[in-house]
């Protein structure tokens, strides 16, 4: 396994006002002085130093002003996208968002009205569920049917759910998944551009993972699929990728001249128009620096993952579902025949390990913890020994 000095060493978050660690005590009951933080998804990593040297490089010049020509910005999400996923992207349909559930709400906004039902695959990303609840539209749950190993799709099961429900206008993709690690394959995703034209739905495909893909793996983008251009929002970010979450920016790209209208018009009535330190930082990103940066990203993490991998499924009914890509680990503790409460209070107690809880994901969810590791190696070392510790007595 490659250890790497660049994400080697523990950096000290507490007490800087991050949520993954200065907030575990207050949302989980893990003591911060003694806890591991493996919930929230940004990495316990620096991004590339030529990110850092961006932002000191405005603040040595030292007016924050607004930001002027964006045309070198767009160009670089285009080489990005060019370079890493063989898309094509026309720099006129990148619309630049406060992050990505800020661009799911604006999706969520623009083609949906109150009391409409929007589509999740779930267990899925939290949030969605959250911005579509908070919006006043439904969210329809097309649960994946899981074999105790692997997520696949059940489209007639799908379908019947939403025929059932009537009022479903949009579906939201979640490719790579986050949190059970699939990355979708061709046939998968043409499943899913189907399901979308049967029921005449917009198809919001969020990509933000597509960077974060382990060998052996391709992340295909929802662009590359046949026939639904006049039908799919693409957003895909740096923030994961990079861990720049902080910088809440984010990219809603909408090739469809109608749908761009829309999107256009949205964007103006709500006054958006981003943070100049995400451009900045995007661009520093998006560059060959950043791109070598992330495969010595992805070898580390493929790493950490075996790691993890192999010391929770030591432990009798627990069970690491093998990730295709993100750095999230989604937990199974079905085969230990405990309650939700009793496996949840090992872990936070008696581990002293903060990570989400299964349900919040949505159905499917109840059985399992999502734990974040992107984090240094020694970091997901002691996880592993706590976990065989809290868990000791099934061996
Ligand atoms: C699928 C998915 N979308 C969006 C986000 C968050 O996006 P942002 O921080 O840009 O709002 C996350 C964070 O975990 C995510 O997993």
């Amino acid at each position: 396994m490659t250890a790497d000095p660049r994400f080697d060493p523990v950096i000290d978050r507490r007490g800087s006002d991050c949520v993954k660690w200065d907030m575990m005590e207050k949302l989980y009951g893990v003591p911060c002085d003694s806890g591991l933080a493996m919930w929230v998804a940004d990495m316990d990593f620096r991004p590339p130093q030529g990110v850092l040297d961006a932002v000191r490089e405005q603040l040595d010049h030292g007016i924050i002003g607004y930001y002027g020509d964006d045309s070198d910005y767009r160009a670089a999400i285009c080489w990005w996208m060019k370079e890493r996923h063989g898309w094509a992207v026309d720099p006129a349909a990148i619309f630049t968002t406060h992050g990505l559930v800020n661009g799911t709400a604006l999706c969520v906004d623009t083609w949906s009205a109150p009391g409409d039902g929007i589509v999740l695959f779930t267990p899925v990303y939290h949030a969605f569920a959250k911005v579509i609840n908070g919006n006043g539209r439904r969210v329809i749950e097309c649960e994946m049917p899981f074999d105790g190993d692997r997520y696949t799709l059940d489209f007639e099961a799908f379908d019947k759910v939403v025929e059932a429900d009537g009022g479903a206008k949009m579906m939201i993709l979640c490719s790579p998944h986050n949190p059970n690690g699939r990355v979708w394959t061709r046939a998968e995703l043409e499943g899913f551009a189907a399901f979308a034209k049967r029921h005449d739905l917009i198809l919001v495909s969020d990509e933000i993972h597509h960077d974060l893909v382990y060998p052996g793996h391709t992340h295909i983008p929802m662009a590359h699929i046949d026939g639904i251009e006049d039908r799919l929002v693409m957003m895909t970010a740096t923030t994961k990728t990079f861990n720049i979450a902080g910088s809440h920016s984010g990219n809603v790209i909408v090739h469809d001249e109608k749908l761009r209208a829309d999107f256009a018009a949205r964007m103006l009535g709500l006054g958006m128009s981003p943070n100049s330190f995400g451009l900045f930082m995007a661009k520093a990103a998006y560059s060959p620096e950043g791109a070598a940066w992330l495969d010595g990203l992805i070898a580390y993490l493929d790493g950490n993952r075996k790691l993890f991998d192999a010391g929770i499924n030591e432990i009798p009914g627990l069970k690491s579902v093998p990730l295709e890509a993100t750095y999230l680990s989604w937990v199974d503790f079905t085969g230990t025949g405990m309650t939700r409460e009793e496996f949840t209070r090992r872990t936070e107690q008696d581990a002293k390990i903060a990570a989400n809880h299964g349900p919040t994901f949505g159905k499917g969810g109840e059985s399992f913890l999502r734990f974040n590791i992107a984090t240094p190696r020694a970091n997901v070392e002691a996880a592993v020994e706590r976990m065989q510790a809290a868990f000791g007595d099934l061996q």
